[in-house]
């Protein structure tokens, strides 16, 4: 037998900077064509986003001297699917696009995670550049990389790792989006200041209502603290092993509410109730104090966020649910846990941290 090794160690610089700012669509065009980053530009988007910002955003793009396409797909959870993509990919061929070719992700986190996957495999890769246009995809989905879409097996199984060449968020594209899209991304923000950051915790306290109001300055820093921890997490420990767990508080218990309630709840309203349960838990554990429990509590309901499901739900198939979770580990539950707001607790260096299934029982059963 004759055995020829082939060395492939890759080592990329696949740093990006995330632009935060008001009114800041109409720059983009100006950028990339000084970035020199590509020679045909699609701006992917969804039918709402099209009318709203992306018909606007062609334009820009024309009148800049880019030559650039739209192609938007229906809006909604449901066509974030592999047919979908297929039909972009399609319409992108038959537009001859080629490798020297970047993608436009312009929309809530739908279209950036259906795009990105686009971009992923375009080609074998090309450039793409986020542009969010929700509280959650600028808080959340923009950063990290996790690219992908949803089967009947299950959501986000067929996917990828694939950075953006950068991120752009206008705030003012935050003024058309329905309250509850703002909680949805609330309740992540919420999250973030719980295991990473107090401050960004206490500001939140104070200032709820101006978040609602969409007070430039409030929303700024927000997405700006929130793009700053998710990154700082994303960057230590892109593919999970550890520190990215913490991003997963309030989800382990959120993720088998969802399904529970067959996806008739939304992501925000299961994590708002997940992280208000993992907190009962961690404090019967004696890891966190109860006041600061009482805290969460509070902002979460201040921001209009569900503490506890409004169906009952049977103790026995949560625990089910979540053992079929991909985040279980030997039959048994994990999660992570605060020790204080803007700080998660370790056992032995992990953040996951294992929990009998009675404890869990007993405090799903109180909630
Ligand atoms: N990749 C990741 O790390 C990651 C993280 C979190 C969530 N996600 C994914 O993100 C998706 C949820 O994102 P979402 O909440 O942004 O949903 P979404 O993209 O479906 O947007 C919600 C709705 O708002 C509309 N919309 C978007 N921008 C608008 C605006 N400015 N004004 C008015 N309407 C607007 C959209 O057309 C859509 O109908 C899920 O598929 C989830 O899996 C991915
Ligand atoms: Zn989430």
């Amino acid at each position: 037998m004759e055995k020829i090794s082939i060395k492939f160690r890759r080592t990329e610089d696949r740093s990006y900077e995330i632009l935060i700012g008001n009114g800041i669509l109409k720059n983009i065009p100006l950028d990339l064509k000084e970035a020199n980053i590509a020679y045909t530009y699609a701006i992917i988007t969804d039918s709402r986003v099209a009318s709203l910002y992306g018909k606007e955003m062609l334009k820009e793009f024309l009148n800049s001297g880019l030559k650039t396409y739209l192609i938007s797909f229906p809006e909604g959870e449901e066509n974030k699917n592999r047919e979908t993509k297929a039909k972009i990919e399609d319409e992108m061929l038959s537009l001859k696009m080629a490798r020297d070719s970047a993608i436009v992700a312009l929309g809530g986190g739908v279209v950036g995670d259906l795009a990105g996957f686009v971009a992923a495999t375009y080609n074998r890769g090309i450039p793409y550049i986020q542009v969010p246009t929700t509280l959650v995809a600028s808080v959340d989905s923009s950063i990290g990389g996790k690219t992908g879409v949803d089967t009947v097996y299950g959501k986000n199984l067929i996917g990828a790792f694939y950075q953006p060449w950068r991120v752009y968020i206008d705030v003012s594209t935050l003024k058309t989006l329905p309250k509850n899209h703002i909680q949805e991304g609330l309740s992540e923000v919420i999250k973030y200041g719980v295991i990473r950051d107090e401050e960004l915790f206490e500001f939140l306290e104070k200032y709820i209502n101006k978040v609602f109001s969409l007070d430039t300055e409030v929303i700024t820093y927000i997405i700006k603290r929130s793009c700053q921890i998710k990154g700082e997490v994303v960057e230590l420990d892109e593919k999970e092993s550890n520190l990215r767990k913490i991003l997963n508080f309030g989800h382990t218990v959120g993720h088998a509410i969802e399904k529970l309630y067959n996806f008739k709840i939304s992501h925000g309203k299961a994590i708002s109730i997940g992280m208000t349960i993992e907190g009962k838990i961690a404090v019967e554990l004696g890891l966190w104090d109860k006041n600061e429990l009482n805290r969460l509590i509070s902002l979460l309901k201040a921001a209009g966020l569900p503490t506890k499901p409004t169906k009952t739900l049977d103790a026995n198939d949560m625990i089910k649910t979540m053992k079929l979770d991909k985040k279980a580990r030997e039959g048994k539950i994990e999660m992570v846990f605060p020790e204080r707001i803007g700080q998660m607790a370790t056992i032995n260096g992990s953040y996951g941290i294992k929990v009998e299934d009675d404890l869990i029982y007993r405090i799903l059963k109180e909630t």
